[in-house]
């Protein structure tokens, strides 16, 4: 036999020399989810030791993951009932507590990377991304309700706006309005594949955000699509995104990588709420390791070509690797 691969796994030291894709924490956002209100740290039950902070603790939570040398954050705002309409007017109010929260984040903590999301689903009646009239979302009256919402969260001081609605021409419509008002250093992670999946129930709970009526099928991806996400990437660099991403991650390791090959923007994918919650399940069932699997699950999704992930997973990562 002159080849025998097992020779480059014989001890830690040649497996680690030949390895080819490494994980570190700088690869990471980690999502954090912000009510209104102070003193409050409350678990999300289907996602294990995630949790709903006001705005004071939030900040403690902030340094803490800063010291283990996390330093991207995405911020969801779980938003009172009351405060929601067919508008969501509230989503650009003055007074609204996820744009406080915005502020205050940037300015206790100038040097780290804060991404919004842009969406209607947290702050409408209907629980739909866009405007719903007579059952239907109406795509074009939702771009001006976007781009309000994101010259409010510029205006804020986020660093990166995040949408995630998948309205057709959000992108350029966005990009235009906030470069009218002089943010052109406001970036933009569009949410490029983001497919109709059952695996975001978890956060759903975490914003009390489900859809009133019907689905996001005619908005959000058919699972069984790829060629789908070429021609949503190529829309999305043509219109002014500085990230693609992809939405799930686990299920998805094809678009991820069929993204990265094609395009030359930075991939991000989004390992969501059920990809993290079915780890957990698992393993309190002591039916898997959780240390192993998650940074397996992990590292397939680096492996694939994403070169940011979104995931809840990652303060355990960082807590593991640092
Ligand atoms: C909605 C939004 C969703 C997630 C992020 N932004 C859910 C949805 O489309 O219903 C899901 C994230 C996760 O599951 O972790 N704008």
């Amino acid at each position: 036999m002159n080849h025998r691969p097992r020779r480059n796994r014989k001890s830690k030291a040649i497996r680690n020399m030949v390895q080819e894709t490494t994980l570190c924490t700088a690869d990471f956002i980690y999502p954090l989810f912000v009510v209104d209100g102070s003193k409050i740290k409350q678990e999300i039950p289907s996602m294990p030791n995630v949790f709903r902070w006001s705005v004071d603790l939030l900040l403690n939570e902030i340094e803490e993951c800063i010291q283990l040398g996390i330093n991207s954050f995405v911020l969801f705002p779980a938003v009172d009932d009351k405060l929601k309409d067919q508008m969501a007017s509230y989503s650009y109010h003055s007074d609204n507590f996820y744009l406080a929260a915005i502020s205050k984040i940037k300015t206790t903590f100038p040097e780290i990377c804060l991404m919004s999301d842009v969406a209607m689903d947290p702050y409408s009646s209907d629980g739909h991304d866009g405007l719903v009239d007579n059952g239907e979302i109406i795509n074009d009256k939702t771009l001006p309700i976007l781009s309000k919402m994101s010259i409010a969260q510029a205006q804020a001081g986020i660093d990166i706006i995040g949408p995630s609605d998948m309205m057709d021409g959000r992108i350029g419509f966005i990009r235009e309005e906030l470069d009218k008002k002089g943010y052109h250093n406001t970036s933009i992670m569009s949410y490029t594949a983001k497919y109709a999946s059952a695996f975001y129930g978890p956060f759903r709970d975490a914003l009390d955000s489900a859809p009133k009526n019907g689905d996001k099928k005619t908005y959000q991806m058919n699972p069984s699509n790829k060629k789908e996400a070429l021609i949503e990437a190529e829309l999305d660099s043509l219109e002014g995104a500085d990230f693609l991403m992809i939405k799930p991650a686990l299920c998805y390791l094809d678009v991820i990588q069929l993204l990265k090959n094609n395009f030359e923007l930075p991939i991000s994918a989004y390992n969501v709420s059920g990809e993290y919650s079915m780890i957990h399940a698992a393993a309190k069932n002591g039916w898997l390791d959780y240390n192993a699997s998650f940074q397996e699950a992990l590292l397939s999704i680096k492996r694939a070509g994403a070169d940011v992930i979104l995931s809840y997973f990652a303060k355990d990562f960082a807590k593991l690797n640092s």
